[in-house]
């Protein structure tokens, strides 16, 4: 059995491609599938209708809030944010928590100017001055291996937030936010679609010269089809949420997820050192398990040995280094308790 814990592009559900083998290239009485209609045909209009309600039922999605089908990756959102929701001159706060959150908040200083904010121990206080257009969290940090365990109060200026590797992997109180955005290759299906979530009011603040396609705004009145849009993403983000809501929705992904992280964590803590991880218990991700190892050449050994005996990419992302396990919802229990048992090994032999 060979196990894929890559951070993203990552593993699809098994029932998710077996299903996309079977209809993803298959044509209808049309002579057409989906990725060959028009994006305004009844078939593919009536899909991305279903992808939204179920995505809206998952989330248990609250009035006053849009759900936008977008193009591209997480990182153009970190430039669209500012050039939406800041006036010319206007700051907003980036919380700094890890490599995205700084990632986010440099992409942002290109166009507004930009505040540092710590997050508070226990992630709930966080100082906010009240003239930012909003305040930025990344909720997991994938390559650092660490989530908020609470949401922050930011008063009220709007929290904004990178939910890209905890996108649906636990129930999300989308209320407490202004707007939310992940791409889709971790939790959602493929490269190529990026989720974003904004409440209505904040749409008002996309200015008028923006291009379209950069435009908040523009896209929610266009239902996020002002041009083509990833359809074959879109197709498989839809067959994802069915498959999530087959499983008992999020309460059901949160509590697998909890019990896969727990092996391996517990692999962790029992290895007297060996392994040591930088996070504090209470930020400890629970879909991105990161640590580090006595020295590069052990992790090095690590990462070969695992290929040998099928546990594949599990290097650390290359500026925070050690190993990172992503056991994101598709990662059966299995996997993760094959990766803590080699982990066990591993010390032993080399501890
Ligand atoms: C938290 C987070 N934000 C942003 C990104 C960048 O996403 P994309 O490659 O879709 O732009 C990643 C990629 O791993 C990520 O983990």
């Amino acid at each position: 059995m060979a196990w894929n814990f890559a951070a993203g592009p990552a593993r699809l559900p098994d029932a998710v491609l077996l299903r996309a083998r079977e209809e993803l290239f298959t044509r209808g009485d049309d002579g057409a599938c989906q990725s060959e209609r028009p994006f305004s045909s009844p078939p593919f209009r009536s899909l991305r209708q279903h992808a939204g309600q179920q995505l809206a039922e998952l989330l248990g999605l609250p009035a006053g809030y849009r759900i936008l089908f977008l193009a591209g990756g997480a990182m153009q959102q970190f430039s669209l944010l500012p050039m939406n929701l800041a006036r010319p001159g206007q700051p907003a706060g980036y919380v700094q928590t890890g490599y995205w959150a700084r990632r986010a908040m440099q992409e942002g200083a290109v166009h507004r100017p930009v505040r540092a904010l710590a997050a508070s121990d226990c992630g709930m206080l966080l100082d906010v001055p009240n003239d930012l257009a909003y305040c930025h969290i990344t909720t997991n940090e994938t390559a650092d291996g660490l989530a908020w365990p609470n949401l922050p109060e930011t008063g009220t200026v709007p929290l904004v937030a990178d939910v890209t590797s905890d996108f649906l992997t636990a129930p999300l109180a989308v209320d407490r936010f202004g707007l939310l955005y992940a791409s889709a290759q971790k939790n959602i299906g493929v490269a190529g679609l990026t989720v974003v979530i904004v409440r209505e009011d904040l749409l008002e603040r996309s200015p008028q010269t923006l291009p379209a396609l950069f435009s908040y705004r523009r896209l929610a009145e266009a239902d996020s089809c002002i041009n083509t849009p990833p359809m074959l993403a879109l197709q498989l983000a839809a067959m994802v949420f069915d498959w999530i809501a087959g499983q008992g929705g999020l309460p059901a992904m949160a509590a697998s997820n909890r019990r896969k992280a727990a092996l391996v964590y517990q692999a962790i803590d029992a290895s007297g050192g060996f392994y040591r991880t930088r996070v504090a218990a209470d930020w400890r991700s629970p879909v991105n398990v990161c640590c580090q190892l006595p020295d590069t050449a052990l992790t090095e050994r690590f990462v070969v040995e695992a290929e040998t005996v099928g546990l594949h990419y599990l290097r650390g992302h290359p500026q925070i280094g050690g190993i990172r396990a992503s056991l994101y919802n598709a990662m059966p229990a299995a996997g993760a308790s094959a990766l803590a048992a080699f982990m066990g090994d591993f010390a032993r032999r080399y501890g």
